[in-house]
């Protein structure tokens, strides 16, 4: 049970035996460490309601109070309760969560099926800038189910099939005819561009495009192989991008819009057996009379086009039904843009009626907003074009090892080199991950880098503060009592037993900045804690004590970060 479960369940106690049984306990972590750790709000609702004095029932609550954790419990205000944890308590938590490698997070008794969709780019295409919130949120809250014991299964439903691909076909036997394939090839965007301009300006060319798009479709096993050829070298660089980012993403989780292929004509025919799906004049389409309506009308959700052509609806149909009957789902989480929310709307709403969605799986769009420039424009070259995604670590690493070099010319050109992926790419990430999903950001190179406030390498410096720290020290005796007395070392505890709260959060919200802006704390007590209090001077017992705590927030540190996919380094 983690902490807050523990305090709620002896808090309701609590309320059952002063007759308030049921009444919402509202526990929360207080703002201001001078007032206690926690503060219980609920006796205020439950006298109102029972026409009662808070102060008094406040005070019945804190004398029937019975919590091995808690200190002290005192009335405050109109009738708060203020809380403060024992510190034998914590000092007792602190030996237990480490002598354990998962930190005493507990796991659950019967594991989720979290099915995560994320990343999927579009194939025609490299990857670029717009690719990667999905890619880093979505990674990130498959870490995070994962270490919380749920089966994580991702899914990158990459869009390997339409129209674009007739064109792109064409192109590529052109350039195989002159020899020039695999040179065209080495760069997608350009390859799709000079495809772009041929089909453009070449009516034969579009002809003979739009001939290979009905081939494909049909399953002319050639023309799948030109296509098939293509695909694998736009995934070859989109696993490339994967393992630069330190991502989970591996090329089993590949499922593509084409593999849903065969499943979406019988996907249509049921939708118009079961009477939800109609025909409109050729077009297949869902009345949507549970959406808000658009130019005064009942928006619909198209799924057949009249000329028989299936659309991303279609597809994403399909694909919801895949994740529930083969993979089991029990929560489906799409990471996708937020411009996308409409769309994930209108897919739940038909299959909640058609109850392809059971009603005990959870269905969620989990969207984001977008990375913006510093001009607070959408984030492009300086040209206005789109930022490749390669280019962007590039330079990411660039810059961080000029930082590097300016910070510590000593190191070996190896050390450098990574110590720049790592704090480059965390940078990155970080910059990213520590922002409310919802808003849209200001993409930084100079706020990320900062060695100084929310940052990558902040906490990555914090870090390697702890570990050099716990080298000096030769050896932290783990098995010898922590004893948590001081203040600062309080507060610094309070946090760290947090750490399963917060990941409970993180899942149950889907917001990978909880745990940064988590993590940051942590960071920024220790730093208070560090600078306050005297470790390696200090007698033995206090010195433990004082190790163990650094102990449990260097790997607190390290195994947060590693949740949202961020690498430390020992030295920096
Ligand atoms: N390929 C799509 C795009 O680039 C995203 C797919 C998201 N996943 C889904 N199941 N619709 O917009």
């Amino acid at each position: 049970m983690n902490l807050s479960e523990q305090l709620s369940q002896s808090i309701q106690e609590a309320f059952a035996k002063v007759g308030i049984a049921g009444e919402p306990i509202i526990l929360k972590a207080s703002s201001n460490p001078n007032f206690g750790d926690y503060q219980i709000n609920g006796v205020m609702g439950a006298a109102k309601r029972l026409e009662k004095n808070p102060r008094e029932l406040a005070q019945e609550v804190v004398d029937a109070l019975q919590a091995t954790c808690v200190a002290s419990a005192e009335v405050a205000g109109p009738g708060f309760i203020n809380l403060r944890l024992s510190n034998e308590f914590l000092s007792e938590y602190i030996e237990k969560a480490l002598s354990d490698k998962r930190l005493s997070i507990s796991l659950p008794e019967s594991a989720e099926t979290v099915v995560i969709d994320y990343s999927s780019p579009n194939l025609a295409k490299e990857m670029h800038v717009g690719h990667l919130r999905s890619t880093i949120i979505g990674d990130s809250l498959h870490r995070v189910w994962k270490f919380l014991g749920a089966k994580v299964i991702a899914q990158n439903h990459v869009g390997d099939w339409g129209t674009q691909f007739g064109m792109l076909v064409a192109y590529l036997v052109e350039q195989q005819s002159n020899g020039k394939a695999e040179y065209e090839l080495a760069d997608l965007e350009c390859f799709y561009r000079n495809a772009k301009k041929r089909f453009d300006e070449d009516e034969a060319f579009a002809d003979l495009s739009r001939q290979y798009v009905v081939k494909l479709q049909s399953g002319d096993k050639e023309v799948l192989a030109l296509w098939q050829h293509f695909v694998t070298v736009s995934l070859q660089h989109a696993q490339e991008i994967y393992t630069r980012l330190n991502t989970l993403l591996a090329p089993d989780d590949v499922m593509g819009e084409s593999m849903y292929n065969d499943a979406l004509q019988p996907c249509v025919d049921e939708l118009l057996q079961m009477g939800i799906a109609r025909d409109d004049n050729g077009t297949k389409l869902i009345d949507l009379p549970n959406m808000p309506e658009k130019d005064g009308k009942t928006p619909v959700f198209i799924i057949q086009k009249q000329d028989g052509g299936f659309l991303y609806a279609t597809t994403d149909l399909a694909c919801l039904r895949h994740a529930v009957n083969q993979l089991q789902g029990t929560r489906l989480l799409y990471v996708v843009d937020a411009r996308q929310s409409l769309h994930f709307n209108a897919l739940f709403d038909v299959c909640r009626r058609t109850n392809w969605l059971p009603e005990n799986v959870v269905a969620e769009h989990i969207p984001f907003g977008t990375m913006m420039g510093e001009d607070g424009k959408p984030f492009k070259t300086r040209a206005g074009d789109t930022v490749k995604l390669l280019d962007l670590l590039d330079e990411a690493e660039q810059r961080a090892r000029d930082l590097v070099k300016s910070k510590n010319p000593d190191l070996s050109d190896g050390e450098i080199q990574h110590i720049a992926r790592v704090v480059g790419i965390g940078a990155v990430k970080y910059a990213d991950l520590s922002k409310n999903r919802l808003s849209d950001y200001i993409f930084s190179w100079d706020n990320m880098l900062s060695f100084e406030g929310n940052t990558a390498p902040y906490l990555q410096y914090a870090y390697t503060r702890v570990a050099s720290l716990l080298r000096r020290s030769s050896s932290v005796a783990i098995n010898t009592k922590c004893t948590i007395s001081d203040d600062i070392e309080h507060q610094l505890a309070i946090a760290l037993i947090q750490f399963e709260d917060v990941l409970k959060t993180v899942a149950n919200s889907s917001n990978p900045h909880y745990l940064a802006n988590y993590l940051y704390q942590i960071a920024t007590l220790f730093s208070r804690f560090y600078e306050n209090c005297p470790i390696l001077q200090a007698d033995e017992v206090v010195k433990n004590s004082r190790l163990q705590l650094s102990d449990l927030t260097g790997r607190t540190l390290k195994q947060g970060l590693e949740l949202l996919g961020i690498e430390v380094l020992e030295t920096m």
